[in-house]
């Protein structure tokens, strides 16, 4: 047989494949939201987890040291917080440039108004005209955009579908990119069949975590992050200055807990939040809790937290994160070489 597409592969498990960009210290919402869930998966299938350097680039303006560390940054802090490489594997988006071979053959199958149109090219590339709605300035920023951003959603096509993945762990952000994914594989398929498994998006349970400011979602550009290697001491100075709810004006007041902008939500992540929210709806005179209280406890509880995290992270060295993400490496890659062999096969190349 020669495909080693999704049906005929025979599979034991599922695999799982999710990526993160290496864009800088990893955070409160990187851990509620992708990490510790993706964690959770390695009890239902093969997990693969790579750092899309690659996808990096997009950002421009790194340093070779820079791109460096925080590819390490990842590959350590996926460690630390208790990916077992012995059940799955770590590896990185450079080190196999048969992804990026396949990503060329996708890009026959995608046209330049799809890219043009997903919302999270507008995005990126909108930012500074969010409130104008002119076309002609849309066009203008598309037509500016860095070639790695068009690329983008069919690097990641590429690197879904060269490890045949069953299913995309993600945040609801990326449905447009996995939705692309799907549609690109349909393509192939109809010509080729089952040269391709069709994944599926998996969504993390946890409610997105707000930023420190209480608006929008915790992000390293908004700059209201709890860095998983922040100190206990930057932590309580960062959870002082925190959202709570802007309608109780003193401690006397009884609190809502579902107004409250970080503290109650991030109590909610911990899974801490029954025991609190009834001391938060009191009033402090009748023996419930001020705004100063929950903070209190909300910074004990991520200390608790991220203290064994942090003592982990310590412990592993640059060579350490090398081996392991050569090891994913080594499994990896013929698996993407032979996704990209079939369909190189199949279309006539290589004679
Ligand atoms: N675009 C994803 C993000 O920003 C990262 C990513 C790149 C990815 N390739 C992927 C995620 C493949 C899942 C699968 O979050």
């Amino acid at each position: 047989m020669l495909y080693f597409g999704g049906k005929i592969m025979n599979k034991q498990q599922p695999v799982f494949l999710s990526g993160i960009r290496p864009t800088g210290p990893l955070h409160l919402g990187n851990y509620f939201g992708a990490i510790a869930q993706f964690i959770a998966l390695q009890a239902e299938g093969l997990c693969n987890i790579f750092v899309a350097d690659i996808h990096a680039l997009t950002e421009g303006n790194w340093t070779a040291m820079e791109l460096r560390e925080a590819t390490l940054h990842v590959i350590k802090m996926y460690l630390a917080c208790g990916f077992d490489p012995s059940r799955g594997h770590i590896f990185v988006q450079s080190q196999i440039p048969e992804t990026m071979a396949l990503a060329s053959i996708l890009n026959n199958s995608i046209t330049l108004s799809q890219i043009l149109g997903l919302p999270t090219f507008k995005d990126k590339i909108g930012k500074k005209l969010k409130n104008d709605n002119s076309s002609q300035k849309d066009l203008q920023a598309a037509l500016a955009a860095n070639m790695g951003w068009v690329e983008y959603p069919i690097l990641m096509a590429a690197d879904i579908l060269g490890v045949q993945a069953d299913f995309v762990p993600v945040g609801a952000d990326q449905t447009p990119h996995i939705e692309m994914t799907r549609n690109i594989a349909r393509v192939f398929n109809n010509v080729l069949p089952d040269i391709f498994t069709i994944p599926e998006a998996r969504y993390s349970k946890v409610p997105r975590i707000p930023g420190l400011d209480g608006a929008g979602k915790m992000g390293k550009t908004a700059g209201n992050t709890i860095n998983l290697i922040d100190t206990p001491d930057v932590i309580a100075i960062k959870i002082r200055r925190a959202m709570t709810d802007p309608g109780r004006a003193r401690r006397t007041d009884p609190g809502t807990p579902e107004n409250c902008g970080f503290v109650y939500p991030l109590l909610r992540a911990l899974q801490a939040h029954e025991e609190v929210t009834g001391k938060c709806q009191q009033s402090f005179e009748i023996g419930g809790w001020g705004c100063t209280h929950c903070k209190k406890h909300l910074t004990e509880r991520l200390v608790e937290l991220l203290l064994p995290i942090q003592q982990n992270y310590a412990g592993i060295s640059d060579e350490q994160a090398i081996e392991v993400a050569a090891v994913g490496k080594t499994t990896v890659q013929p698996i993407i070489r032979k996704t990209l062999y079939n369909t190189q096969q199949a279309l006539g190349l290589l004679i």
